[in-house]
């Protein structure tokens, strides 16, 4: 996958909330990040590094001070259908709508058909788990469910990017293993390209074909990316399952660490 030809490209990107004041920080310089089309991407790094960052430019949402964010050859300026984003604790949904009708909200703007967007509502329902669920207002539905609304409506989109930030954080840890595994299955089928931010490392080596380790901020990129080639579905129990986990929370620990001294020494 590493070596196959470029689909997302992130090149020599410096980023800055322009809303920081006087003395700005960069919170991205130089980040450099290739993803191959149908592949699977997930970003690791200590909070506050810039991932969310990294993937609202990606979304077309904010704009690199330098450097470009590209798709396919086309440099991004704007969000577009082809990106679809799902946030952790997005409570976006229609209130005075169903979970079905929530489901079908963008198929309809896109003048599907009723009978066909209800047939892919209700497959996307059954996917998350909300089968028989779709009459249900969103006051009716727990956190945990409305999270797997929202992630059926992003999906059900057909999308070929998806952009997911900590989908499953707020879902219970058996929710969300079966949805790490129907996820992974649904994007072999369905062959998007995926950028997943997690800090959840067991789900980082579950779900991704390469993994991108962020350095701490401020003027954060990739510190390393790590090719995951275990066959699937991943086991937490398998032995080269922890001999990753371990590499990566070693990498991944100096970071925080950083973060910590800079914290302390602030103080
Ligand atoms: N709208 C904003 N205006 C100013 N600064 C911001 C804004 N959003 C984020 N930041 C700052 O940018 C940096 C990167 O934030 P970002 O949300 O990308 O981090 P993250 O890696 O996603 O963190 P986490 O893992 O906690 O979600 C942080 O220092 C944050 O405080
Ligand atoms: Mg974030």
């Amino acid at each position: 996958m590493a070596s196959a030809p470029s689909y997302i490209s992130f090149r020599g990107v410096d980023f800055q909330y322009t809303s920081q004041g006087k003395s700005p920080t960069w919170i991205l310089k130089d980040l450099n990040l290739e993803i191959a089309r149908g592949e699977f991407y997930v970003l690791l790094g200590p909070s506050g590094c810039g991932k969310t960052t990294a993937l609202t430019l990606l979304a077309g949402f904010e704009h690199q001070a330098a450097g470009t964010v590209s798709v396919d050859g086309r440099t991004i300026t704007k969000p577009g259908v082809d990106r679809v984003v799902i946030f952790q604790g997005d409570d976006s949904l229609y209130g005075w709508l169903t979970a079905q009708e929530n489901v079908e909200f963008g198929l309809k703007m896109a003048g599907m058909p009723a009978s066909q967007r209800r047939e892919k509502a209700l497959r996307q329902l059954e996917f998350v788990g909300l089968k028989g669920q779709g009459h249900k207002f969103p006051s009716q539905l727990s956190g945990g469910m409305k999270q797997r609304i929202q992630i059926a409506r992003a999906l059900v989109c057909d999308s070929p990017i998806l952009l997911m930030d900590e989908p499953f954080a707020a879902l219970d840890a058996q929710t969300r293993a079966v949805l790490q595994d129907e996820l992974t299955a649904i994007q072999r089928k369905i062959a998007s390209t995926v950028l997943f931010i997690t800090h959840d490392i067991g789900e980082a080596i579950i779900l991704a074909d390469r993994i991108g380790i962020m350095r701490s901020g401020p003027a954060s990129a990739l510190k390393e990316e790590i090719t995951i080639d275990l066959p699937r579905p991943r086991r937490r129990g398998d032995p080269a399952f922890g001999a990753l986990y371990d590499r990566i929370h070693a990498t991944l620990s100096e970071e925080v660490d950083k973060v910590m001294r800079r914290e302390q020494a602030a103080a």
